[in-house]
């Protein structure tokens, strides 16, 4: 079993880690929920990230590599404090999801998988949120926000600029 003597991660996370890899019948199947806890931790998935969990779990960096290609949530670029993903599916896109996304792009004056210059912001176009029934939807970081108007996402937008969770829930970032 590889050791790993000289962690990137709190004391925490990496107890959390060393005990994620016994708990499947095969260590690989750890990686996904590992590369979660990590960019939550880190901000995104570094390559020392990607090095230390490839050595975590027993596999090649290209093996991280691949699975990290797939998953649209796996970020290897720093985000924004919030990071504000825009649904553009098919609900989203039939009730306004675009009208909301442009509004974004003009709001924060950044495109696609960019940061505001201040790194409060960072937006993202992405495929269904699974809010689909209260579209259009977004999610900023773990936080849904749904039935969107432009107008009712700048009053949450101000929110999370001024420090303030408008969900009420904790921010986990
Ligand atoms: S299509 Fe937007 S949440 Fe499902």
């Amino acid at each position: 079993m590889s050791e790993v003597t000289n962690t990137i991660f709190s004391p925490e996370l990496a107890a959390r880690f060393d005990k994620l890899v016994t708990i499947y019948p095969l260590r690989r199947s750890a990686l996904v929920p590992m590369l979660l806890y990590a960019q939550d931790e880190i901000g995104y998935v570094s390559e020392a990230v990607i090095t230390e969990i490839a050595q975590r779990i027993e596999i090649t960096e290209l093996d991280v590599r691949n699975v990290l290609s797939y998953y649209s949530m796996l970020r290897t670029k720093p985000a924004g404090k919030y990071n504000v993903q825009v649904c553009t599916n098919i609900s989203c896109m039939l009730r306004g999801g675009y009208d909301i996304l442009d509004h974004c792009k003009q709001r924060f004056g950044i495109g696609h998988k960019q940061v505001t210059p201040d790194g409060q912001f960072s937006l993202e176009e992405v495929e269904c949120i699974g809010a689909c029934c209260w579209a259009p939807a977004v999610q900023v970081n773990y936080d849904f926000h749904d039935d969107l108007t432009p107008q009712k996402l700048d009053t949450i937008l101000d929110m999370y600029a001024a420090g303030l969770n408008p969900t009420g829930g904790k921010d986990v970032r």
